[in-house]
């Protein structure tokens, strides 16, 4: 069976991707059985350049297709802020809990009509074809004015998706996947996996 290496130490990333890519032909391996692979580097100044240089680098030293993700919440009243410094928007140290209380913080006051952000997900896959392999996926929402549920991990508790009455860390991984930014990105990975007419090969 072919396989793809999910190119990333988050243990909740990796999780939704498990679900995410069911279905396919695959065995998905998590960076826990390779621990020569350290610490990936996101330093790129895009969600794009973040994304391949993780896939790249993990490709490289393992030599397994992997699948990278970089995801930035972009906030359109902070222009577009955390975006790709979504991870260390609070500074070094930063954690789940530091990063929402800073944007909940950079948005005291601002009303629910001026709320608005998305969540944006780029998808890397190195090793799989001669091509690398990009999908994106966005969702877009509001930032609640107070967190609101324990499900999910990140800015999860403070984005309220357009159209929903629950953030995503009040719903089940199931009901977030379908609608997520992740999700979005994962179909199309998949569809342009199916694509490549690789596991037809086999
Ligand atoms: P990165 O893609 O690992 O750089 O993630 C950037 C930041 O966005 C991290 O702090 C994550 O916690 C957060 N993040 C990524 N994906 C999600 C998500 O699906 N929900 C909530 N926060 C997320």
């Amino acid at each position: 069976m072919k396989k793809i290496l999910l190119a990333t130490h988050n243990r909740d990333k990796a999780r939704e991707f498990q679900m995410l890519l069911a279905g396919l032909d695959i065995e998905v391996l998590t960076l826990d059985a390779f621990p020569q692979v350290g610490e990936l580097v996101e330093d790129g100044e895009s969600l794009d350049e973040n994304a391949l240089r993780k896939a790249r680098e993990t490709w490289r030293i393992t030599g397994l297709p992997a699948l990278a993700d970089d995801t930035g919440l972009e906030v359109f009243y902070l222009n577009k802020a955390p975006g790709v410094y979504s991870a260390r928007f609070a500074g070094p140290g930063a954690t789940y809990a530091s990063n929402c209380r800073k944007l909940l913080a950079e948005l005291r006051g601002v009303p629910p009509r001026r709320r608005n952000a998305q969540f944006r997900c780029v998808l890397a896959l190195v090793g799989w074809s001669t091509e690398v392999i990009l999908a994106e996926g966005v969702c877009t929402g509001t930032i609640t004015e107070s967190p609101r549920g324990t499900n999910g991990f990140g800015y999860d508790p403070l984005f309220l998706p357009s159209g929903c009455t629950h953030t995503y860390a009040e719903m089940e991984d199931e009901s977030k996947n379908r609608i997520s930014h992740r999700g979005k990105a994962a179909r199309e990975m998949k569809a342009l996996i199916a694509k490549s007419g690789i596991l037809t090969k086999s």
